[in-house]
């Protein structure tokens, strides 16, 4: 068995039988699995492995980027497997950011997302899809749903307006005067830097769950018994109420349980503060989904990939 600790960035210790490392599309439409499960992976900065994994690993190590410009954009073609954080201060791979559609400070990559490039595992085909086709939602694609474990990313091609709109809208960026696009960066940075701990000291996979998406009504009645929760307009109907409040509010920030840590900046982050098992981490969850259940009436779902021995985990 190998170690899959360095492999997550949420580090808890489990193993795996088969890692295998990808670097040219042929070798993905070549490969003949051998066992019944596998979990392709990029950075592993959104998935966790709860216990040893009784699949493949399959490890996504395709690279290589073309840029081109005309006089309104710029066009990048990326291989999956470059390194996403070096664009957009963002942990993880080129290939994973369609899956859930990262996102932060009110822009989300969809809008920039031209095509995504596949390998059909049933058919070990190479297939394309629009960016349109791709149904991007808050943390949400087609990859989650008709697609999901069924295609190996292996190609994201974006198209950036030159006159890309600004984010100095978003909260604390709002509060920047006529700042130029590196005042932002610092500005992200510093931002992400006081909230975000870094997975290279301690394990953890950014947000742990998704911000709910709630009905007016229902938002209406806890503004009344809650009068400081916060919220973003989804549409007439629907409110999303930040999972980090609803957290913190209930008292669990800083908490700590069998060395998982509700992180003391930011109470949406879980991390692994002293040799924590997946065990303990799958407990503390369920503990503060069961309480933002009974006070709030709102289901929280977690936003990162949960493994366990042969299958993903739905908490
Ligand atoms: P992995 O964890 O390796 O994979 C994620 C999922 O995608 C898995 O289900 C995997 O099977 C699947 N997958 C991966 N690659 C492929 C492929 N090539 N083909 C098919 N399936 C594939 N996210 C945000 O949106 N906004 C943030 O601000 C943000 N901040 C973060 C901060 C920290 C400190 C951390 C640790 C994480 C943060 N994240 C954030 C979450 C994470 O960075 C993203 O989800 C990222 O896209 C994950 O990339 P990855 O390569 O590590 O994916
Ligand atoms: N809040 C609290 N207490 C907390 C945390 C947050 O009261 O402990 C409040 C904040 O004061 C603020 C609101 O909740 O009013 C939102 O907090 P924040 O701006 O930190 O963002 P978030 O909603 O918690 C989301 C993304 C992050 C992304 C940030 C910045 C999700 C699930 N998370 O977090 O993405 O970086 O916005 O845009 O949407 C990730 O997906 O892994 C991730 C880190």
């Amino acid at each position: 068995m190998h170690s899959l600790s360095q492999l997550h960035t949420f580090g808890l210790v489990a193993h795996a039988p088969f890692i295998i490392e990808f670097n040219a599309i042929e070798h993905i439409m070549a490969h003949q699995c051998h066992q019944d499960a596998f979990v392709i992976l990029g950075e592993g900065s959104n998935t966790v492995f709860t216990e040893d994994y009784y699949g493949e690993v399959w490890i996504n190590k395709l690279h290589g980027m073309v840029f081109s410009e005309d006089t309104t954009n710029h066009y990048i073609k990326v291989a999956s497997g470059e390194n996403w954080h070096s664009l957009v201060l963002i942990p993880g791979t080129v290939g994973a950011a369609p899956i859930q559609n990262i996102g932060a400070y009110g822009i989300e990559v969809g809008p920039y997302v031209d095509s995504v490039e596949y390998v059909d595992l049933a058919t070990r085909t190479i297939q394309t899809i629009t960016g349109t086709d791709c149904a991007f939602g808050y943390r949400d694609s087609i990859f989650k749903h008709a697609l999901k474990d069924k295609v190996f990313i292996t190609k994201v091609n974006f198209t950036i307006p030159k006159l890309v709109a600004t984010v100095t809208s978003y909260g604390e960026l709002a509060t920047l005067t006529s700042p130029s696009i590196s005042d932002i960066y610092e500005k992200v940075i510093q931002i992400r830097q006081q909230k975000l701990p870094d997975p290279k000291q301690i394990g953890n996979a950014g947000s742990f769950f998704k911000n709910p998406v709630i009905s007016t009504q229902h938002f209406t009645t806890l503004q009344a018994r809650f009068p400081a929760i916060p919220s973003f307009p989804v549409s007439d109907d629907l409110v999303k109420v930040p999972a980090g409040w609803l957290i913190d509010t209930l008292g669990f920030k800083g908490k700590i349980m069998d060395g998982i840590q509700c992180h003391p900046q930011q109470a949406l982050v879980l991390t692994n503060i002293a040799s924590g098992s997946g065990n303990a981490l799958i407990n503390f969850a369920r503990q503060i989904i069961a309480e933002v259940s009974a006070q709030f009436g709102i289901t929280l779902e977690h936003e990162v990939q949960l493994l366990g021995r042969i299958n993903r985990i739905t908490l």
